[in-house]
């Protein structure tokens, strides 16, 4: 009798794009009523990255997307699938994969946003695993990418000083060797309203009024996200790292979605790992939303963190509330 082979999404490429304009805590100072320390030790971040005003969600996002492309030595008509996980599109509609779609040249994909807030990469790459796995597609592009600075109030200190702009992207192939082991996808609409942005959409379409109220622009209970984060976040790490039979300290890198460095604490601790397990690059980028795995992952791989056949565990939580984790082999 024939054997069947195990299929896996591997992951052969990963690419990103940051803006260059760099906007410091000090730089918040002078506009908002805040203060770098309040901003470091509530949160971790030194600094975030912002775009010029005449970019879009879909030019970064390609920007990423060509590297990882060339890193994985694939042509654009090779991709399947375009999947881009982002709560800040170009458009209500067409979705911003299509444009990106137009960009690359990636004439044989099929194209599509997706919308999970933060932990829209790690979805993105749960249905691209499973396209994969079922023989729909061979190689699929997945782009997280946010241009948050577009839709702050800035003067809300509260949300304003936490966001930053950013777009990673990570090419998955078909492989016979693991891979994305395991992915474990969870949302909870009962919470619908700690994190969202009021207006443009059917509920309360644009108008004067939603302007002059800022209703357009990140509204959200930072307190009671971060509760149901940790919580949520080292429960299902945990989870995984059993599925696979590992123990934490078998674990090469935890890459964890950079929302603020005392939630990344609490989920690392309770989890037992050790500092060199955890990759932390929030004083740089702030959170960066669906974007933010792919750019730390991106950055791990280039300072060498990374290497072939080791195991990083990814998380992340936001809007939805959504939150998820996986655990790949590279
Ligand atoms: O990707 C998912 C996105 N969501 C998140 O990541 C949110 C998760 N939550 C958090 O990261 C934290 O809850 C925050 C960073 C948002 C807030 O930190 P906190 O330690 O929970 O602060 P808090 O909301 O309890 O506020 C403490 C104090 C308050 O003043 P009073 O009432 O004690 O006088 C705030 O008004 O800090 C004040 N505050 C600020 N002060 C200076 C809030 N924001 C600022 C600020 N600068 N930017």
């Amino acid at each position: 009798m024939a054997m069947l082979t195990e299929v896996y999404g591997k992951i052969i490429g990963i690419g990103k794009y940051t803006p260059d304009k760099v906007l410091t805590n000090y730089d918040l100072e002078k506009f908002v009523d805040t203060s770098h320390d309040w901003i470091m030790q509530r949160t971790g971040i030194f600094e975030r990255k912002v775009v010029d005003s005449s970019l879009a969600t879909s030019d970064i996002a390609s920007r990423a997307a060509l590297t990882a492309m060339e890193r994985a030595e694939i042509s654009p008509e090779d991709i399947d699938a375009i999947i881009v996980g982002t709560a800040t599109p170009d458009h209500m509609f067409p979705s911003t994969a299509c444009i990106v779609q137009e960009k690359i040249g990636a004439c044989n994909a099929f194209a599509f946003d997706l919308n999970a807030g933060c932990t829209g990469f790690i979805y993105g790459l749960s249905v691209a695993d499973s396209f994969i796995k079922s023989g729909k597609c061979k190689t699929c592009l997945i782009i997280g990418a946010e241009i948050l600075s577009k839709f702050l109030n800035w003067s809300d200190r509260t949300s304003c000083v936490l966001f930053g702009d950013g777009a990673g992207a990570v090419i998955l192939h078909k492989s016979e060797t693991p891979g994305i082991k395991n992915i474990i996808l969870k949302s909870n609409g009962k919470y619908a309203d700690l994190l969202y942005m009021p207006a443009g959409g059917s509920r309360q379409p644009a108008s004067a009024e939603t302007v002059e109220k800022n209703l357009h622009t990140v509204h959200m209970k930072g307190k009671e996200v971060f509760k149901i984060a940790v919580n949520n976040l080292s429960f299902i790490a945990e989870k995984l790292l059993e599925k696979d039979k590992l123990e934490a300290s078998d674990l090469d890198l935890f890459v964890p979605h950079q929302a603020n460095k005392r939630i990344i604490d609490a989920v690392a601790n309770k989890l037992g790992l050790a500092q060199e397990q955890i990759f932390m690059n929030i004083h740089n980028y702030g959170n960066t939303s669906a974007a933010s795995i792919p750019i730390a992952l991106d950055e791990a791989h280039e300072k060498g963190e990374i290497e072939k056949g080791e195991n990083v565990l990814i998380t992340a939580f936001g809007a939805g509330l959504t939150w998820g984790g996986a655990l790949i082999e590279f």
